[in-house]
């Protein structure tokens, strides 16, 4: 039985065939229509969400499974105290795979060690995100044919966006991928990533507060919201949440093709205006986030 906690649970080789049969998935959806049938995942979201936990139940839905679950932690037991690992052995009990959303960093980890079934994770406090970087593995594949030789930009809250640091851990994994890292001093990626990750895997890259200057080297842009509900008082977060905010002038410099991506949702860093753009593909990522996530159910839950 395999969970997915962090992005690097999965060989490079083991993402490749996950875009495969999304792709698949994507042209030919009638073939997987019954595949999960009499299969049920269960979403344990302790934390809010809009587009992971009802891509996840989209996703089960369009395999034939069903789906049971609780959107907020203040309908389960955990607001009377419950444990993860006492919730996760009886949901076990009663699904055939789980995908949790929890405040806490590891407490899906907690939950794969009890549950008795696969569980994903579906974001842990500000620590990772692995469903999202393979949805963003997906769409950078689609977009541009490839995931290496790429200059991959990050902009915005690399402190405690989790989606960054998935994707960072993931793309670290490819030939010639070149990192920008934009953030205000306060927010920049953590010491640890840039050691156990950057730095030990000798990836070229640069730390900057200047967008403007990054801009024109950029093959994929991928914009991030100031993850207010991390901040420990709301002046920090009123004075950093307005940093970068991308319009379609400042992207003037940038390449042709270069795509667009934000893990949404988006607050104010990136105007309505740029949507209009054929490089803006935040939408398009969201809506392969359904895809991808059908294929992991079906990798984890070992149907052929
Ligand atoms: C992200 C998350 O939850 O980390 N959202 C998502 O899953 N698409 C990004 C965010 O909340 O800013």
């Amino acid at each position: 039985m395999k969970s997915l906690i962090d992005i690097l649970d999965l060989s490079v080789n083991e993402i490749d065939n996950l875009i495969d049969t999304a792709n698949d998935i994507i042209a030919n959806p009638e073939k997987y229509a019954h595949k999960c049938q009499g299969k049920k995942l269960a979403t344990l979201f302790f934390e809010p969400s809009t587009r992971t936990r009802l891509s996840f139940e989209a996703a089960m839905y369009e395999l034939g499974g069903n789906v049971l679950g609780f959107s907020e932690a203040q309908s389960s037991s955990s607001s009377k105290g419950e444990s993860v690992a006492d919730t996760v052995k009886v949901v076990g009990y009663y699904a055939d795979i789980i995908a949790m959303r929890h405040p806490k960093e590891g407490a899906p980890l907690v939950a794969s060690y009890n549950a008795g079934v696969p569980v994903i994770n579906a974001g842990d406090g500000g620590h990772n995100h692995p469903t999202q970087t393979l949805t963003d593995l997906l769409t950078i594949k689609r977009e541009k044919g490839r995931l290496d030789n790429l200059t991959v930009g990050f902009c915005g809250d690399l402190k405690f966006g989790r989606t960054v640091h998935s994707l960072i851990g993931a793309l670290s994994r490819y030939e010639n991928v070149k990192i920008v890292l934009v953030s205000p001093k306060e927010l920049t990626v953590p010491e640890y990533i840039k050691k156990e990750v950057l730095e030990a895997k000798n990836i070229e890259f640069i730390e900057t507060t200047d967008l403007e200057s990054a801009m024109p080297d950029l093959d994929i842009l991928y914009m991030t919201r100031v993850q207010r509900e991390r901040f420990f008082n709301e002046q920090d977060y009123i004075r950093l949440k307005d940093s970068y905010i991308l319009t379609p002038e400042k992207l003037e410099i940038a390449k042709n093709d270069l795509c667009i991506l934000h893990p949404l949702p988006r607050v104010n860093e990136i105007k309505v205006a740029v949507d209009k753009d054929s490089r803006a593909k935040y939408f398009e990522q969201a809506k392969n986030g359904k895809y991808i996530r059908m294929a992991l159910i079906l990798k984890l839950l070992e149907v052929e």
